[in-house]
């Protein structure tokens, strides 16, 4: 059974929320990136536009949620200035490097919360996103733990809502047991499709998805990943 977090009544997820302590330098990138794009989940309303989060009057928001060092979210927010990117991430050391790396490319087309990508998606407007991110979600591999799996039907739902019809979700797992369980997940959801034609779209990653800091890794450690792009219908 998942536990409950009783001051957000929601399946608590479990993992290193905080993580080593910050050196003095990842401390300062941490203020310095939060100051300039960090958003806190008070700055969202589900009834306001996304696009008053930005500068640049973005007609499209993509959501990446525990995007570890920032890696895929500076590299699609530098490929795609015209897009507000937002990126949630609970783990400080790797908000503090997704830091370092937008304001190393001044990619002030990007919004970051520090804190929990289930709660932001709450807090988003309906058919608000046109693409979604959840790249090598933690794995959870003991059988007791599925359930805390984030790729789930409640957060398929949530995505659902604020996902436009025609938009795309892309998922990827390395985790052997993670794979069929995530497309199990999507297969059963009504809102999602699968859209890959040939073994090729679930194995090879399209030319616009960077190699993120968990796929390396898996790699080098000669796990195989898998990755999905579904369209929200
Ligand atoms: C295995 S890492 C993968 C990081 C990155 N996507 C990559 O591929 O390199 C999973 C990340 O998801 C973050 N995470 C897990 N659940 C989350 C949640 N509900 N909200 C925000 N971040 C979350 C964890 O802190 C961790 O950094």
């Amino acid at each position: 059974m998942a536990t409950i977090n009783p001051h957000t009544g929601k399946r608590q997820l479990y993992g290193r929320r905080i993580g080593r302590p910050l050196k003095e330098n990842q401390a300062e990138r941490l203020d310095e990136g939060m100051a300039r794009f960090g958003l806190t989940l008070e700055d969202l309303d589900a009834s306001e536009d996304l696009s008053r989060l930005f500068d640049h009057d973005p007609q499209e928001v993509w959501l990446e949620i525990g995007f570890g060092g920032g890696e895929h979210l500076a590299y699609q927010a530098a490929q795609n200035p015209a897009v507000g990117l937002i990126g949630a991430e609970f783990f400080a050391n790797g908000v503090s490097a997704a830091c370092g790396h937008l304001l190393r490319a001044n990619l002030d087309n990007a919004r970051v919360l520090h804190g929990d990508g289930r709660e932001l998606l709450d807090r988003l407007p309906d058919n608000s996103l046109t693409r979604a991110f959840i790249l090598h979600p933690d794995p959870w591999p003991k059988k007791r733990h599925h359930e805390r799996r984030i790729v789930n039907t409640d957060v398929l739902d949530a995505l659902a809502r604020v996902m436009r019809s025609g938009a795309e979700l892309r998922l990827a797992t390395d985790h052997a047991s993670y794979k069929p369980w995530m497309l199990q997940k999507l297969l059963d959801h009504p809102a999602f499709v699968w859209t890959a034609n040939s073994k090729r779209d679930w194995q090879e990653r399209p030319s616009d998805w960077p190699q993120t800091r968990y796929e390396a890794k898996a790699l080098r450690e000669g796990r195989v990943p898998m990755v999905i792009k579904a369209k929200r219908l």
